[in-house]
């Protein structure tokens, strides 16, 4: 089986009961605290910030995947408590340059990842791979959970594969929006190395958080 990371998408979790959900996701293998960070500018929604960042850090041990949909990343991402090994993916399409923001996150010592959005073409992450440890390819319209995968995400899962793969070094696939037990197997096949899983897997009320990421784990491709 393929090893696949997993990042948990905790607007999606019990906000009443965080603590419980951190020592759960942790006691079920997660590899990744995935944390969506909105402005209301960037995306019509606003959620998780810094400060819930800080909380996190002193509850888990779990590495942060922080996903900035804001607007003018590069004088903001600072403000989040990074430690080695987090990861700070910032869109394509939230700043004029993007490259230097990827730089500085590096600088930092946190891993950088590239998003782009459904409609944004993958050559853009071309250019960006030198400085790249990461690419985020959103499978939905970033600005809320429970949405529907767009029907083009395979193939755009599987081209961007081929493009990583070209790279002098490695570079993760990560995808990130209605990566439901349906779609797992599907976009784990088509090449993608981590998943942001939330309403339509870890988090389905269809069953335990346990009895969920084995249900995951059995459908890696
Ligand atoms: C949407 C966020 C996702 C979202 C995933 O913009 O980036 O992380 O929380 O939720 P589901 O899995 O319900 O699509
Ligand atoms: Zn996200």
């Amino acid at each position: 089986m393929k090893k696949v990371l997993v990042s948990a998408s905790l607007m999606c979790a019990d906000m009443m009961n965080m603590g419980k959900s951190l020592a759960e996701l942790e006691a079920v293998g997660t590899d990744y605290l995935h944390v969506d960070v909105m402005d209301g500018s960037f995306v019509p929604n606003f959620s998780l910030g810094t400060d819930f960042c800080r909380a996190l850090k002193s509850n888990s041990k779990l590495p942060l995947d922080i996903h900035l949909m804001i607007n003018d990343p590069l004088y903001k991402f600072d403000k989040f408590p990074l430690s080695e090994g987090d990861i700070v993916a910032v869109h394509y399409e939230s700043c004029v340059d993007v490259h230097r923001i990827l730089c500085a996150i590096r600088e930092k010592g946190a891993k950088a990842f590239l998003a782009i959005n459904p409609a944004t073409p993958i050559e853009i992450i071309r250019e960006c791979m030198p400085v790249l440890d990461g690419a985020l390819v959103m499978t939905v319209n970033p600005g809320f959970a429970g949405q529907k995968i767009f029907p083009g995400a395979f193939d755009k899962v599987e081209r961007t594969r081929k493009l990583l793969d070209t790279a002098d070094h490695e570079i993760i696939l990560e995808v990130d929006g209605n990566v439901s037990f349906a779609n797992i197997p599907k976009l784990t096949a088509a090449g993608a190395d981590m998943i942001v899983v939330g309403s339509s897997s870890l988090f389905s009320k269809e069953g335990t958080m346990a009895e969920n990421m084995a249900k995951m784990q059995s459908l890696y491709m």
